[in-house]
């Protein structure tokens, strides 16, 4: 039986005994515990390589076909988790790309406010099966979802089977599945811990969606791209590919990086949570001021309000990244300091366990683009500039522009140069 008070000292207790990752049930739930920061983020681990390969796979894409971009801009994150979680690139047919993505796309769907009549009324998840359609669709796609993560997670036990040295998350599972007692379904997907198809899942969409808002704005703003521009022109060259090394010469970039985070949050609503017990809010539970949370609510931490409170954020509808430049970081730390000052990646106990490593990737995608290509604004046939509705996004919990009317062009031939001499080195 697990302790209600003093959780963590019990935890403590079995990570002594047992080591730093352990499978608990509560309260009728299986959680895995760890113990190991190298564990949570093992998705951390030796993972600027792959921010490098990745970025600049995304500049060749962008070189290839610039008119692609949307495309591009999906792939770059989806292939960064993709190798952490199961230890390869995504494929280049498109495949693994697709599937992946309609799994997240049709989740957001699912799980939007009010998305099926059931989340309304409660009361009706009550009716039988043959009543309650949404039940069978849900399960259908349960199926789905498991038969395409449990495909790539056998995949990367049979390339274990040749390969024992091989590294990433889901081999570590495959390795330690004894022990923790795991059944197979648990490691292609689980909700309630950090595992691969929920990370995957997770981690790809918010990370597109981030970098898409980036190009709107510098769009938009291309005086405060211009400006980024200059910043890392003084310190990279057109021969040299922007890189971590300089992070602490590049602070307007970084302010940058915040602001889009800030501007546009990927997911403006957070994720909503649903309390499992009845709740009250700033010690009240039931006056006339007061908020009462009773069990089955779904509380939604509206990040988007958060980021338009004019006290904190003036004229919060501009894009401005000086508003973090005088802000002094918490850590002190540069990378760090990117999650910090807005909410973009939720907040709390479930605060994105990805923030660090999807930040630093946003940081380098944004900075190398920036290096590398103007965003300008595409003309009509007439000569005018088209249009940009930046209100104008895909239903859902998440914040997807509808594609918009830009053009990547590359700012000199010599950075083309740089980029495709340093593809043909790796
Ligand atoms: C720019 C990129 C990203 C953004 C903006 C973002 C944002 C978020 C947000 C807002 C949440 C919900 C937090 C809450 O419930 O309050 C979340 C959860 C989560 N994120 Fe991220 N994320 C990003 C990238 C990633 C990456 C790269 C990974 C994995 C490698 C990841 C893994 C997860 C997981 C597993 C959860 C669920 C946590 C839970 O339910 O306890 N995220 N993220």
């Amino acid at each position: 039986m697990v302790p209600k008070r003093g959780t963590w000292k019990y935890f403590e207790k079995l990570s002594h005994q047992y080591g730093p990752i352990v499978k608990v049930r509560m309260a009728g739930n299986d959680f895995v515990v760890l113990s190991h920061p190298s564990d949570v983020e093992e998705l951390a681990s030796g993972y600027e390589e792959m921010q490098y390969k990745e970025s600049l796979r995304l500049l060749v894409d962008l070189v290839k076909s610039p008119a692609e971009f949307y495309k591009h801009c999906a792939r770059f994150p989806a292939s960064l988790v993709f190798s952490l979680t199961y230890g390869k690139g995504l494929g280049d047919d498109g495949k693994d790309l697709a599937e992946v993505q309609s799994i997240f796309t049709t989740f957001i769907r699912d799980v939007g406010p009010g998305a099926h009549l059931v989340d309304t009324f409660p009361v009706l998840d009550l009716l039988p099966d043959f009543l309650s359609p949404w039940r069978a669709e849900a399960r259908q796609k349960h199926k789905w979802e498991l038969e395409v993560y449990g495909r790539l997670a056998l995949t990367v036990k049979a390339r274990m089977g040749k390969d024992s040295e091989m590294e990433c998350f889901v081999a570590r599972l495959w390795e330690q599945q004894e022990k923790l007692n795991l059944s197979n379904e648990e490691i292609y997907y689980s909700k309630r811990s950090f595992f691969a198809g929920s990370a995957f899942a997770a981690g790809t969409d918010p990370a597109t969606l981030t970098l898409l808002w980036f190009v709107v704005a510098m769009a938009l703003y291309p005086e405060t791209a211009k400006k980024a521009q200059q910043e890392i022109d003084s310190v990279f060259e057109s021969d040299v590919l922007p890189s971590f090394s300089r992070m602490k010469d590049l602070p307007y970039c970084s302010a940058l990086v915040k602001e889009v985070f800030r501007w546009r949050p990927a997911a403006p609503l957070s994720i909503p949570h649903y309390t499992d017990a009845d709740d009250e809010y700033k010690g009240y539970k039931s006056s006339s001021k007061s908020i009462q949370i009773l069990k089955g609510t779904t509380v939604i931490g509206c990040v988007w309000n958060m980021h338009h409170n004019e006290e904190d954020f003036p004229n919060s509808y501009t894009f401005n990244p000086e508003r973090y430049l005088s802000k002094a970081s918490d850590t002190g730390d540069i990378a760090e300091s990117l999650t910090e000052g807005h909410y973009g990646f939720g907040f709390g106990r479930r605060k994105c366990p990805g923030q660090h490593m999807a930040a630093k990737s946003e940081w380098i995608a944004m900075v190398r683009i920036l290096w590398g290509f103007n965003i300008e604004r595409r003309m009509d046939a007439a000569g005018n500039i088209m249009d940009i509705d930046i209100e104008d996004c895909t239903p859902g919990l998440t914040a997807r522009p509808k594609e918009f009317p830009v053009n990547f062009v590359p700012r000199s031939a010599a950075h083309i140069e740089t980029i495709m001499l340093n593809e043909g080195r790796i």
